[in-house]
């Protein structure tokens, strides 16, 4: 590889949330929990939800969207969409972006799945792309709303959201190393048959193979890198929820004969997932975003490293090293902005919103106009998902109102 083409990396990043949410101590108090249970004992503080005209081709379309502000698009030579909110069977979500953000006729478009873990698997491959050929550059889509039914114990740790990168030889963000560890076993502690809309999950199982598979995964790599946990200034988890990064960090301390875990090696990425809830596929990068956007720190130079986990189950340990000038390409105001703007529902209207479903006997259906991205949902018709530029939201949930980082 020429220099100008010696490192792979992140160029540019988007990411999308829904526009409502629900307070977890709303949620708390409809269900006689304790609110302390979701606060301190899980770690969340609100979860986004997507109204009806949204899923997972609008949210993953708003997401590159903004990816590519800063990116010619004739150069994006591959499209690699990772969900397990799947719309269709064959169809990939990927095509539907594709016409949505009117990429080149020559772009590949695919999708791709192992849980949380598919959007890593996403990145590995297109790391390789862009070694093969300098000159491509790859978009990744991690999008995903995640469901588990409703007064369950999952219900706390739903979410939803999408996260976008370009992967390319001429990152401006961060470089990734070539260096990885892996681990595949198969377990059921979470999956979803076609014919659920909802995950079946074994929680408190999920949590041990979690960090089984982080030990293992680290093992590969810190074996393959030579690295020690002191080469790394920083550390993202996979995160269904932000405790989830203190007990995962807690079990690398441990590894590495540490007598104690450092919550400031991780806490600014856990900022955007603690009001996000779990967006699977982009839960990991929304975390990456959050500790590169709101960190104080400048982190030019650091070595981040990143813990990838999809229930079922696959993980991959990995690390990446921050460029300098990578605020230039970054949107730290996103907190105040796009998730300042949010509209707080009720739990009566967060229910009203999981229940939502489209016919699926190929009539013709329309949506009702939500606040959503820059694309939406405009109905079904003939089994057909029809999709179209968002315009001015018609439709306002009665009590929904602009808040946002409160309750
Ligand atoms: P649960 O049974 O409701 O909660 O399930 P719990 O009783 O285990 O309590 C949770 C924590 O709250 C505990 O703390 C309690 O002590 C504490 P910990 O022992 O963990 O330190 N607590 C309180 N704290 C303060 N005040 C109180 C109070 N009461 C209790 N009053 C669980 C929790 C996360 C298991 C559940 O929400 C669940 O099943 N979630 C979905 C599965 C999940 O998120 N698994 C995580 C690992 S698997 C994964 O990450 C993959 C995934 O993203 C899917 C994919 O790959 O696609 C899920």
């Amino acid at each position: 590889m020429s220099k100008e083409f010696s490192e792979v990396g992140i160029e540019a990043i988007g990411l999308y949330v829904p526009k409502y949410y629900v307070s977890l101590d709303d949620l708390a108090s409809a269900r006689g929990i304790d609110p302390l249970k979701f606060s301190d004992g899980i770690g969340q503080k609100q979860m986004a939800v997507p109204p009806p005209d949204e899923d997972v081709v609008t949210m993953g379309a708003s997401a590159a969207a903004e990816a590519l502000q800063s990116v010619d698009i004739d150069q994006i030579d591959t499209l690699i969409f990772a969900t397990e909110s799947g719309i269709d069977q064959s169809k990939a979500a990927a095509i539907y972006v594709h016409h949505l953000l009117h990429l080149p006729r020559n772009c590949k478009s695919f999708e791709v799945k192992q849980a949380c873990c598919g959007s890593t698997a996403a990145l590995q491959m297109a790391m390789a792309m862009v070694a093969q050929k300098p000159t491509r550059k790859v978009l990744i889509i991690a999008a995903d709303v995640a469901r588990y039914g409703l007064c369950t114990a999952g219900e706390p740790t739903q979410g939803a959201g999408a996260l976008a990168l370009v992967i390319s030889a001429q990152p401006r963000i961060m470089t990734l190393e070539s260096e990885w560890g892996a681990y595949t076993e198969d377990v059921m502690d979470f999956w979803r048959p076609n014919y659920l809309d909802e995950a079946v999950v074994d929680g408190k199982f999920s949590i041990k193979v979690y960090l089984k598979a982080l030990t293992e995964s680290w093992a590969q790599y810190t074996e393959e890198s030579g690295r020690s946990l002191d080469d790394h200034s920083r550390f993202c988890y996979h995160l269904p929820f932000t405790r989830m990064a203190e007990k995962a960090h807690r079990q690398l301390a441990k590894l590495n004969d540490q007598a104690s875990a450092h919550p400031q090696q991780y806490e600014d990425s856990l900022h955007y997932n603690r009001v996000i809830g779990n967006s699977y596929t982009a839960s990991l990068y929304i975390g990456l975003t959050s500790l590169l956007e709101t960190s104080s720190e400048d982190l030019t130079g650091h070595r981040i490293g990143l813990f990838s986990y999809g229930s079922g189950c696959m993980a991959a340990y990995f690390s990446g090293k921050v460029l300098p000038g990578y605020r230039d390409f970054l949107r730290p105001q996103r907190m105040t902005e796009q998730f300042g703007a949010r509209h707080r529902l009720s739990v009566t209207e967060y229910e009203a919103f999981y229940t939502h479903e489209l016919p699926k006997d190929g009539s013709r259906y329309f949506t009702e106009t939500y606040e959503t991205g820059r694309f939406r949902l405009s109905g079904v018709e003939a089994h057909k998902r029809l999709y179209e530029p968002a315009q001015q939201a018609k439709h306002s949930v009665s009590s929904a109102q602009p808040a946002a980082m409160a309750g």
